[in-house]
């Protein structure tokens, strides 16, 4: 087989793993399957250039960061949506409707209306040419490169054996954040000491407008697309032929998209939307209400820019305004101090709020919050609720800029704040604050993952008095809970075995559970690595410890110090006691391999939409050793946003510093 012939197929085979992982949400191979399949075209396209396309997967990332977005007039013009705000408005533009078609039957289309951006993908003979914002309309911005980087967004059309695509044809639709990564993004943003975003849908429009494209790609975005705008070579009857068209050819359509023959049917899938709002995994605002047939499409036409034959139908705010009766502080698990809002309880998108979010004394200040103040509140789906900001009347009399206590809320040490942090911490590692984060980190799912068991049911079980340290989760029993409102046989005794389950997780995980400070996951698994088992570690000496590659010294003392602790020596014995592996490793079963084996990268400041375990995770699947201090075999310092003395000792070493974009195209080189 000759080269052209392999990249095709590998092509292929590229697109269709996408997918099903971006589009249909199955998975059919592994990610290491994966990677050696871009790998291996990788290779092929870096030996023979002329072989790569636009649209080779392997373009996703890799356009170079621009000054600008250049402006694109829309092929069509992007139009938008008038508002029905109650049943009665859209029981009365339906009837409208009904009679700007002379009384003929409607099929009705009930479609989420998502809160995102709304974007147009323009594809020349199948494959993805331009993508743009929609501006006002008539214009928008080329983010082109951008857009290339969202996996649900195909490169080229899927079409059958023999079928041709059509000369043009546009989709549209809206990129969004899930809630999740909307979270995760405003998490590092707050500790990096950045401006958080709004809400779900300005961090999208942020995430797409980034200058670098690498730094889009680091964003979860998603597309769900909703519509089809100019065309040439394609005759489609109706928007439920569109939709279909659009899944047949690679597109992300909402599967939950429903076709009604009466008004009434239309309304009643509205108000089912508006019910399943908080399940979903990304904000929508309204449902959207579409008459099906393009031919009575056209007979309706549009007043101003809002089409006849569509409508959103709006859904309770998710914003209210309320007072901030006062400012609470938590104490977390390694001693981090996070404020939160205590609010006059305020009914938000159908939901009682009392409390929200502030992420630091900067956030706060930046925001102008204070005790007192009237201020607005927002809420999206299981988001915890953030303070947007203050919602004051001219004149009104204010308290002073809010300052974090001196002193630890629960324990009285005087706190600290390290140079560089945004956050304060509490220093006193027998702080009672911490217990209840403690237990929390220790079944979430990066650590022992006990599923079943999260934040509500810890408290619960603390509240109980059933539970106050790690080891006391393996001595609950069904009883127990099922002495807990709520609880019924069935739920009492999947907890039961989930807690029993992870018994099983490696060492590595194990101490990771434990919650010693500056011991991350990396750190878990190098100090599992390197001794083997907890008795080793518990007899190493703190000099030992920073032998460990990767491994420094405020590490080690930080080890050493935790388990010569006599009370963390307790816990470590109660769960060795409860069958918890405390020897072995996962690197034994699983020899290095990927683009950056045999590569050592340690990792500083906040990376752009990347946890620190997440980032962790990222470079070991490609093969790279991470380790946590910088020496003259480190081979790339990955830096982010806030990291300081690492980069000076990286540039005094000779160590490359890189950014993530840098290191994906490293990556990508199949360095
Ligand atoms: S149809 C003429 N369908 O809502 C049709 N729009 O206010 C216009 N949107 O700019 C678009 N979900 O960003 C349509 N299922 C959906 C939508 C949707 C969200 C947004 C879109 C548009 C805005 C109109």
């Amino acid at each position: 087989m000759n080269d052209a012939q392999r990249v095709f197929e590998l092509r292929q085979a590229i697109d269709e793993a996408n997918h099903r992982y971006f589009v249909l949400d199955q998975p059919s191979i592994t990610d290491a399957e994966y990677d050696t399949l871009i790998r291996e075209l990788r290779e092929i396209e870096t030996r023979a250039p002329d072989l790569i396309t636009t649209d080779s997967p392997t373009q996703r990332v890799g356009a170079l960061p621009s000054a600008e977005f250049a402006s694109v007039a829309h092929l069509q013009p992007m139009l938008s949506l008038a508002n029905a705000r109650s049943d009665d408005e859209l029981l009365a533009w339906a009837a409208r409707a009904e009679r700007g078609v002379g009384g003929e039957p409607i099929d009705w289309v009930v479609e989420p209306k998502i809160d995102g951006l709304a974007i147009s993908l323009v594809y020349r003979d199948g494959v993805f040419m331009r993508g743009a914002t929609r501006g006002d309309g008539i214009h928008g911005e080329d983010v082109t490169p951008n857009l290339r980087t969202i996996g649900s967004i195909p490169l080229r059309l899927r079409l059958a054996e023999g079928e041709i695509a059509p000369a043009v044809v546009e989709v549209r639709g809206e990129v969004y954040l899930p809630l999740e990564g909307f979270a995760r993004v405003n998490e590092e943003r707050a500790a990096a000491g950045l401006p958080t975003f709004m809400n779900p849908r300005n961090s999208a429009a942020g995430s797409l407008r980034q200058k670098d494209p690498a730094a889009t790609a680091s964003r979860p975005l998603q597309m769900w697309s909703y519509g089809i705008g100019y065309s040439e070579g394609l005759e489609l009857a109706s928007h439920v032929d569109a939709l279909e068209w659009m899944r047949r050819h690679g597109f992300r359509v909402s599967s939950q998209t429903t076709t009604h023959d009466s008004v009434s049917a239309a309304l009643a899938a509205c108000h089912a939307w508006e019910l399943r709002r908080a399940e979903l995994d990304y904000d929508i605002d309204g449902a959207v209400v579409k008459v099906s047939s393009f031919d009575q499409q056209r007979r309706l036409g549009e007043v101003s820019r809002d089409p006849r034959w569509a409508i959103a139908f709006k859904f309770a705010p998710t914003t209210a305004i309320t007072v901030l009766r006062d400012i609470g502080v938590n104490v977390g698990r390694t001693g981090a101090l996070n404020p939160f809002a205590v609010l006059e309880p305020v009914v938000v998108g159908g939901v009682t709020v009392s409390m929200a979010t502030l992420h630091n004394e900067e956030d706060i200040n930046r925001k102008d919050i204070r005790i007192g103040d009237t201020v607005i509140v927002q809420r999206a789906g299981d988001v915890i609720p953030q303070v947007v900001g203050p919602h004051l009347a001219d004149g009104s009399e204010r308290n002073p800029p809010w300052r974090m206590p001196t002193h630890c809320p629960r324990c009285g040490t005087a706190v600290e704040k390290p140079p560089g942090e945004v956050k304060h911490r509490c220093p006193n590692r027998a702080c009672p604050g911490r217990g209840f984060e403690q237990l929390t980190h220790f079944v979430s799912r990066a650590a022992m993952d006990i599923d079943g068991v999260g934040e509500k049911l810890v408290r619960r079980l603390v509240e109980a008095g059933l539970v106050a340290q790690p080891q006391e989760f393996y001595r609950l029993t069904v009883d127990d809970l099922l002495a807990l409102d709520g609880f019924q046989q069935r739920s009492a005794e999947n907890v039961i075995s989930s807690i029993e389950a992870s018994r099983a997780r490696p060492f590595g995980r194990v101490l990771f559970a434990l919650g010693i400070a500056h011991v991350g996951d990396v750190n878990a698994q190098l100090l599992a690595d390197a001794f083997g088992s907890m008795r080793e570690l518990l007899e190493a000496t703190p000099d030992q410890i920073a032998e460990v590659e990767g491994i420094g010294p405020v590490i080690a003392e930080s080890v050493a110090g935790w388990l010569a602790d006599p009370e963390n020596r307790a816990v470590v014995d109660a769960l060795t006691a409860a069958g918890l592996q405390m020897t072995g490793s996962r690197r034994a079963t699983r020899p290095p391999a990927g683009p950056l084996a045999g590569r050592t990268v340690v990792v500083t400041g906040t990376i752009d939409g990347h946890t620190r375990e997440s980032i962790g995770e990222y470079l070991g699947e490609r093969g790279a050793r991470v380790t946590n201090t910088i020496s003259a075999s480190t081979d790339y310092l990955l830096a982010g946003a806030g990291g300081g003395s690492k980069r000076a000792r990286a540039e005094k070493l000779g160590v490359p510093v890189v950014d993530l974009g840098e290191l994906e195209r490293i990556i990508s080189a199949g360095a």
